[in-house]
């Protein structure tokens, strides 16, 4: 992601009507918002890429992209990674993961003791750190509490951004990026690298997968229904209509008596009939009723 101050913009201008066509594409195609401070953010991040692939005015740049041939389309993948935000870290938000063992694993894993499976879903898991962490943090609970070495964990990340996607799938992360992950889970889960990168092991691998999805066509995404589902810090980029449509998706996808965390500052009032909200500090987390029928 082009982590650039917008003010600093020194690529041509663009008018109202283009401005407007640029956001609505974005919008349409990815859920995206982009107000009007942002025009030099897209200012930007356009001219950067065109430039890189000696595109001439954002008119042309917009043809091409519309145009339907494959260029265009591989040209999207790379567009939209470079208007997206990745920030993540591994044990980006302490009280969510608190909330995860506290109150929801014990609720799924001790209330039913011959529970074969756990499946988890990272909705926006960028470079793969929260799926690593999800995965270490309740690989770690049911060596505490159940440990039942047929009970199958898996968590699964999604990501518009396919270059995002092969850096999680890759898993080595930097010294900076590893910052927050405690001493004894990174003697467990990583081994350091002689260039000082650290390596997630493969025993921690196996317990994830990561798939590219568009959030806004969840319908499209060939999954099964889920017991916890993490969609942390994306739906901040989307309009209020847009974040209800998602969360009425994801609530389809959560199984009955499932669990949906979601950013603790993303306020969105009461989001779905079948969800109840769950009282724990600094998070904002959903039951889905257990004895819904969908
Ligand atoms: C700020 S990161 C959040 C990463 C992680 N969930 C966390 O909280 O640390 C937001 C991610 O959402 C992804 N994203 C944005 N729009 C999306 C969409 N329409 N479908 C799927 N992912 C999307 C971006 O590519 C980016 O990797």
């Amino acid at each position: 992601m082009a982590a650039l101050n917008g003010t600093l913009s020194c690529f041509e201008k663009m008018d109202d009507v283009l401005f407007n066509s640029w956001t609505s594409l974005l919008e349409e195609r990815t859920g995206m918002y982009l107000p009007k401070e942002q025009r030099s953010f897209l200012e930007t991040n356009l001219g950067l890429r065109m430039k890189e692939i000696g595109m001439q005015d954002y008119a042309s740049y917009y043809q091409h992209l519309q145009s339907g041939e494959e260029s265009g389309k591989h040209e999207w993948l790379t567009l939209v990674d470079r208007l997206t935000v990745h920030e993540t870290r591994f044990f980006r938000h302490q009280p969510s993961l608190d909330l995860l063992e506290q109150i929801i694993l014990p609720k799924l894993l001790t209330s039913q003791s011959d529970r074969n499976q756990l499946q988890i879903w990272s909705a926006g898991c960028s470079t793969g750190e929260e799926v690593y962490t999800l995965a270490m943090v309740i690989e770690q609970f049911m060596k505490r509490h159940f440990y039942d070495e047929n009970c199958y964990l898996a968590v699964t990340g999604m990501d518009i951004s396919i270059p995002a996607l092969s850096v999680a799938k890759k898993a080595v992360y930097n010294h900076y990026k590893i910052r927050d992950v405690p001493s004894s889970y990174l003697k467990e889960y990583f081994i350091e690298q002689d260039n000082g990168h650290y390596q997630v092991l493969d025993a921690l691998k196996k317990r994830v997968c990561f798939v590219p999805f568009n959030i806004i066509d969840i319908k499209k995404a060939l999954l099964g229904t889920m017991d916890i589902i993490f969609c942390q810090n994306v739906l901040i980029y989307f309009k209020s209509a847009t974040r209800k449509k998602i969360i009425q998706q994801l609530v389809e996808r959560l199984k009955p008596g499932g669990f949906l965390v979601l950013g603790a500052g993303e306020s969105l009032g009461n989001p779905h009939p079948e969800l109840i909200k769950i009282d724990f500090p600094n998070t904002l987390a959903f039951l889905k009723e257990p004895s819904s029928s969908k």
